[in-house]
């Protein structure tokens, strides 16, 4: 759902996602409920990483940062050689992709399919958790010449995922776009775009078969944006809202109080007018950008983290959906790092949770939903000196810190790492993170008579690295070669959005407005 990137950078673009993975549904055809006894059938939250990042991490720190984030899932639009051998013997769950480009020769040889697993899953599984294998991206909207090729390739990489005897770990499917299905509004309404009919209804009875999710893209952020006044900000940003607010589905008068729930049951509506009952939706891309130009005035911080703290929340609560509380789907946040190097609009280099040296461009606010990011993402922080402070409370502040406060001031003497600039405040900023670091960040220990302020910036400056940052840094934060893939081919990926196919989509959004008490 993402514009296509221009960035002319050769390396880069290759996509991972990284997401918290394993598939909901027990393979038992024609039940819905989910397995309670393992921890694999829990839903989850996941995050897709792109990296059209110009200072991009290398695989080992980018494990090390998800093991510190306690993100357990991941999901790679490739299959990066050096990502699958970086996350072996780690417990995070990885998803790996076939490429666009490459449908063709995998949809069109056995042999191709098989050395494509034999190569990618083959060689890593077990070691390295592999858990599904995603085949293309949005395919039938994107690249619609290659739609014929999509579920032959989908079912040569199963047979080969069987000959393995892969198949029932590892699940196959493939993400479309929220435009494959018309009429959103009401739910019960919508239907799949019948020219698409001839590869969807027979994919959905490959994946009813085989027990694997239906993938959908959903982006309530362009639904806003494409229907702005008919579908309130609130509903779309999953904020509490008063009954008068709720969308209530005409047919089936069940309310719906999120445009991401109205989306889901969306597509459940659509399969059970194909006849397919029995497969689960997967949320494979969701978010909200925090930044974009005069034209995206909503895509800002806050509502960027009200979004994905809601969307964290309300996929940990295991609510479902109205139509299906007892199913919650899995939901890959939309996206791990913010990606400089995309082209506009500027929202397009914005989607991320992170900036590309791991610090955080906001705080989530989902404490209480358990250990996912929340309070991890918090962690991130430092203590440094305040601006325009006095000067000798400062060096006060300093003196008892290095002194009684037993912080660690060794690298701010001469000749160290952090010596340079050679002032209080600097000095002070070290001394201070230090003890806050050797506190446990604990209340009160950022404070020095008020002279001291937590910071989720990285102070961390040329070869000098503040004690806040030890753990995920590796001195060399530059641009590595290794997760260079297939970038050039990966970028056609991105479909342009198109306003007019969402217009259409949700040309029956009036039911909001109809169904709204003014
Ligand atoms: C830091 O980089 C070195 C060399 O690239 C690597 O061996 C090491 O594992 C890295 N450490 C972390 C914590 O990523
Ligand atoms: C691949 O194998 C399947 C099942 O063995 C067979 O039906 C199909 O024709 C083969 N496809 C190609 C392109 O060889
Ligand atoms: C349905 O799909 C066809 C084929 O991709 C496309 O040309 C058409 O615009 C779509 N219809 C709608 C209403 O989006
Ligand atoms: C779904 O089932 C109904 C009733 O059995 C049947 O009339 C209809 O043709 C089926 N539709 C499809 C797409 O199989
Ligand atoms: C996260 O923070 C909340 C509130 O401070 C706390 O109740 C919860 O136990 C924390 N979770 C973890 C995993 O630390
Ligand atoms: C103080 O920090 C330096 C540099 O990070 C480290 O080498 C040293 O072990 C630390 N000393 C103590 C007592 O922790
Ligand atoms: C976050 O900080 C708390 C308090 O210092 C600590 O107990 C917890 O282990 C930290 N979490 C991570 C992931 O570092
Ligand atoms: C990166 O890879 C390219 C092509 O594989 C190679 O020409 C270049 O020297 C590499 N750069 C580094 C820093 O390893």
């Amino acid at each position: 759902m993402r514009k296509q990137s221009s960035s002319s950078s050769s390396m880069a673009s290759t996509k991972l996602t990284l997401l918290l993975t394993t598939f909901l549904f027990s393979s038992l055809p024609f039940t819905f409920s989910q397995a309670k006894s393992s921890e694999d059938s829990e839903p989850y939250v996941g995050v897709n990483i792109g990296t059209d990042v110009s200072k991009l991490i290398s695989p080992s720190e980018i494990v090390s940062f998800l093991q510190a984030q306690k993100i357990s899932h991941v999901r790679l639009y490739d299959a990066d050689q050096d990502i699958l051998k970086s996350l072996a013997r780690t417990k995070i769950r990885v998803m790996i992709s076939v490429p666009n480009n490459q449908l063709l020769a995998i949809g069109s040889s056995n042999t191709t399919a098989a050395s494509w697993i034999d190569r990618n899953v083959v060689a890593f599984y077990p070691e390295t958790l592999i858990t599904g294998v995603s085949v293309g991206d949005e395919v039938l909207t994107t690249v619609p010449s290659s739609s014929p090729l999509l579920l032959p390739a989908i079912e040569s990489l199963y047979n080969a995922l069987v000959s393995s005897n892969l198949h029932t770990q590892i699940k196959i499917s493939t993400p479309h776009a929220a435009s494959v299905i018309l009429d959103t509004f009401p739910p019960s309404q919508a239907f799949f775009n019948q020219s698409l009919t001839q590869y969807i209804l027979p994919l959905l009875q490959f994946l009813s078969k085989t027990g694997s999710p239906l993938m959908m893209n959903l982006y309530p952020y362009y639904v806003f944006m494409q229907n702005k006044g008919v579908v309130p900000l609130d509903n779309a940003l999953f904020k509490p809202l008063t009954p008068s607010k709720e969308m209530v589905d005409p047919n089936t008068l069940l309310h719906y109080t999120s445009v991401l729930d109205a989306m889901i049951d969306a597509a459940y509506f659509s399969m059970k007018n194909l006849n397919i009952t029995d497969v689960v939706v997967q949320v494979s891309e969701s978010g909200w950008p925090s930044k974009g130009d005069s034209k995206e005035p909503y895509a800002t911080i806050d509502n960027a983290d009200t979004y994905n703290s809601n969307l964290i929340k309300h996929v940990l609560d295991r609510s479902g959906t109205p139509l299906h509380p007892e199913t919650t789907s899995s939901v890959y946040i939309y996206e791990l790092f913010n990606e400089d190097l995309r082209s506009p609009p500027l929202s397009e280099a914005n989607w991320g949770l992170f900036y590309g040296n791991f610090t955080p461009v906001y705080l989530l606010h989902v404490s209480g939903s358990g250990t996912f990011l929340a309070n991890d993402t918090t962690n991130l922080t430092y203590c440094i000196a305040m601006d325009g402070v006095d000067q000798r409370t400062l060096q006060a502040a300093l003196d008892w810190a290095c002194g009684p406060g037993r912080a660690n001031c060794s690298e701010i003497q001469p000749g160290e790492d952090c010596y340079y600039p050679n002032n209080v405040k600097n000095h002070a900023s070290y001394a201070f993170d230090s003890y806050y670091q050797k506190e446990g960040k604990a209340a009160g220990s950022c404070d020095f008579k008020g002279v001291a302020t937590i910071t989720t910036t990285d102070p961390s400056h040329g070869s000098c690295t503040f004690p806040g940052s030890k753990k995920m840094s590796n001195k060399t934060k530059q641009a590595v070669n290794s997760t260079h893939i297939s970038g050039a081919a990966e970028r056609s990926r991105f479909i342009a959005f198109s306003s007019k196919e969402l217009v259409v989509s949700f040309s029956s959004l009036l039911f909001f407005h109809l169904m709204t008490p003014c």
